[in-house]
């Protein structure tokens, strides 16, 4: 048995050098598959893994002899590196400024987001948690102001074909169906968002993609946890927050191109792979604009259970 997933329908194949194994039980203890135990003092197979080794290398991560290898669901000890020494990663205080300063970027300068930045972009995002091994996370990439535009330009005319979907008999005829704070909200956000990209497109202006220098898309697959996409898109951010990037995430395409055939089309003609249930855009480039205040925020709730 196996967690499948786009990339891997097989377990993880789990090798055990007896010999150097001392069995100190780290791996054992690391392993929330169960796939691992210690017998006659060294590290075996357990008869009873949970679902099957799900190829997450956290045994072969901590083991102080190399005596734990894996191998499949696209992992091998080949994917094992030093860590980079703790007095070389950021501190809180570090961290902070870095997501204090942050402001959502619209307004971009000229300046083209250069491939090694973009390079490092993605070896940041790659670091992400993620719900399952391996990642189930693809990214689009629009790179150049040319392709963020036509991006823009194609999903406009989109939802131009789509405007039946937030008329008003229809959404009528759909309130009993998805209740009122949908209702509401496709009132109030949805209808406006589309006349404003559609209006705004037709005198030049890009309110989708804000002809941004670049952008990413990053969307799951049908197996994908739909947190992933958000998770890995979050940490593309402020890895290019930390290079002189402004960024700014865009909720409103990912949506509006899941269901029915032109959004399938326009998938298609995009280079999208699949539909998901979450995804997300993110925009770079270098700011024309700089804030001279960060803006206190505040969660919706903030609940300590006693
Ligand atoms: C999930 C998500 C989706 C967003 N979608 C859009 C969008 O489609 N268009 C846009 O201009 N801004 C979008 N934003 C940016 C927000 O409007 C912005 O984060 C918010 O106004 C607060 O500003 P700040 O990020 O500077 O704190 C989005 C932000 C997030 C986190
Ligand atoms: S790779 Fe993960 S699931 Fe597989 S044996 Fe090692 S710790 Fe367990
Ligand atoms: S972590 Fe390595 S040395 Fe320790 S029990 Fe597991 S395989 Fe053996």
């Amino acid at each position: 048995m196996a967690i499948p997933t786009s990339r891997a329908k097989e377990k993880g194949e789990i090798r055990i050098d007896r010999e150097i194994c001392i069995g100190c039980g780290d791996c054992v203890e690391v392993c929330k598959d169960f796939s691992l135990e210690i017998r006659d003092g060294k590290a075996a197979l357990s008869d009873n893994p949970a679902f099957g080794c799900i190829g997450c290398g956290h045994c072969m991560a901590i083991c102080p002899t190399g005596a734990i290898r894996i191998y499949g669901r696209t992992i091998s000890p080949e994917d094992l590196f030093d860590l980079p020494p703790a007095a070389s990663a950021s501190d809180y205080g570090q961290l902070l400024s870095l997501l204090r300063r942050r402001r959502s970027i619209r307004e971009f300068s000229e300046r083209a987001v250069e491939p090694e930045i973009i390079e490092k972009i993605l070896n940041a995002a790659v670091t992400s948690p993620m719900g399952l091994p391996p990642s189930d996370v693809n990214v689009l990439i629009l790179d150049g102001r040319e392709k963020t535009r036509q991006f823009a330009v194609d999903f406009c005319e989109f939802l131009g074909r789509m405007r039946w979907f937030v008329s008003s008999w229809f959404l009528t005829l759909m309130r009993p169906f998805w209740g009122k704070s949908n209702d509401e909200m496709f009132r109030g956000f949805v209808k406006p968002m589309f006349d404003i990209f559609i209006g705004q497109m037709k005198k030049g202006v890009n309110v989708v993609t804000y002809d941004a220098p670049l952008a990413m898309y990053f969307y799951g697959s049908p197996f994908t946890d739909p947190a992933d996409p958000i998770v890995a898109a979050t940490t593309a951010m402020y890895a290019a927050e930390s290079l002189g990037l402004g960024t700014c995430m865009l909720g409103s395409v990912h949506p509006l191109i899941q269901n029915g055939r032109g959004a399938r089309k326009f998938r298609e003609n995009h280079g999208i792979k699949y539909a998901s249930r979450e995804g997300v855009i993110v925009i770079f480039g270098y700011p024309s604009v700089e804030y001279r205040k960060g803006i206190r925020r505040t969660f919706a709730s903030t609940t300590f259970m006693n």
